[in-house]
């Protein structure tokens, strides 16, 4: 049994789709905190049958001795943790505490259980602004948010853990802009609130909930002048994690590796490609830059292709097809959410 922390969230819960898919048996714990528990039919209704739900917390470590008494658990997927660069610059404590001392906490109850597979959601955020793109495994870190630190400081313990027990089967994936739905139409992404990220908030534009896109900045040393970014299908993005399990059932390693396309877009493209997908017009406005960003990075996906025999699959209009697929249902099935 593969258990999955965060396994309600959005990337969590196409991952738990493709495992149930391809055999496996499933245990997703999930505190909730950004996500609901709806989800767990919504993904039984695509994989014909349900995984096992625990609600509860990474930092609770008599609720994770509990879940590795009751279940054979042979590998771990960890996705569960907060994401929201801006407010881990306004709540620092509450990030290092749910993502650095919450993965302690998982790993401590790992060990114990004798349970040392795990698969572990980094993301490119620890690169920063890069100085050579593509970017690869090899770029200096550079985080620029206590967010992106975090899972730095997660990376390095993984790290020093595997040079002290070289029995433990650590994969790191470093996952780019991750976007788009299931197919289904029946899971996808959907943040609480007014959304951070540029796909969430171009559907919701394209539903009516938000009369226009702000494009953040359009004089960056980019072709069109807008921000470029490797977007990656969350169901290929689900499919790494299938492979990264694949690679560490050969033998012990620690392995780290970057999941993205390989190709970059800018804003610009993303609204254009969605706007012929849709069939829905995008009003845009351009605003002054957001703190923080980069002009452009996209990944150098070539070790992931050797290493786990992974390549995304899904283009830029099968993302926007998805997403506004997703983002449709969704709002024609409130009750459902
Ligand atoms: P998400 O918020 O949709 O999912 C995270 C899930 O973890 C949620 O269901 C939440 O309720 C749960 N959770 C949070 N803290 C928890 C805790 N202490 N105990 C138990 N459950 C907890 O986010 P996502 O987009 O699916 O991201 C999943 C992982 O991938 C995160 O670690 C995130 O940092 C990482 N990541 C995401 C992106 C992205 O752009 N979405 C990019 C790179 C990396
Ligand atoms: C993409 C592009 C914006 C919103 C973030 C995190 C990163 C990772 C993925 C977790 C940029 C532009 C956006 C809008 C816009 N998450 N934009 N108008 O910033 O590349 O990455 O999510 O690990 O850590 O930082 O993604 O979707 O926010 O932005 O013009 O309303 O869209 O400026 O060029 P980002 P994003």
């Amino acid at each position: 049994m593969i258990l999955v922390t965060g396994g309600c969230g959005y990337i969590g819960s196409h991952t738990v789709v493709e495992l149930l898919s391809a055999g496996n048996e499933v245990l997703v714990l999930d505190n909730l905190s950004n996500s609901k528990v709806s989800v767990i039919d919504r993904v039984a209704r695509i994989a014909g049958r349900a995984p096992r739900f625990v609600k509860a917390d990474i930092l609770d470590r008599k609720a994770l001795d509990e879940v590795f008494k009751a279940h054979r658990i042979e590998a771990v997927i960890h996705f569960a943790g907060l994401k929201a660069v801006g407010e881990s610059v306004a709540q620092p404590q509450r990030y290092y505490e749910n993502n650095v001392a919450g993965t302690l906490v998982l790993l401590d109850a790992m060990a114990a259980a004798g349970v040392k597979q795990i698969v572990f959601s980094s993301s490119a955020t620890v690169y920063g602004d890069p100085e050579v793109v593509p970017v690869s495994e090899a770029a200096p870190y550079r985080p620029a948010s206590p967010y992106g630190r975090s899972k730095r400081m997660v990376e390095e313990l993984l790290f020093d853990l595997y040079a002290a027990d070289p029995e433990w089967r650590i994969a790191v994936l470093r996952y780019f802009n991750p976007v788009g739905a299931h197919p289904s139409a029946f899971i996808g992404e959907d943040p609480n609130g007014v959304p951070n990220n540029l796909m969430p908030y171009v559907t919701q534009v394209a539903i009516g909930q938000r009369p226009e896109l702000s494009i953040f900045g359009d004089d960056y040393p980019t072709p069109d002048g807008t921000g470029i970014r490797d977007y990656i299908h969350v169901v290929d993005l689900a499919l790494g994690h299938l492979a990264a399990l694949t690679a560490l059932s050969d033998a012990p390693t620690c392995l780290v590796a970057n999941l993205g396309t390989g190709q970059g877009y800018s804003v610009k493209q993303v609204v254009d490609a969605f706007e012929k997908a849709s069939g829905q017009r995008i009003p845009v406005k351009i605003t002054g830059r957001r703190a923080g960003d980069v002009p452009c990075y996209f990944a150098d996906p070539s070790y992931a292709r050797t290493r786990l025999g992974w390549t995304a699959q899904r283009g830029l209009d099968d993302i926007c097809r998805d997403a506004w697929r997703w983002q449709s249902w969704a709002a024609a099935h409130p009750e459902e959410l």
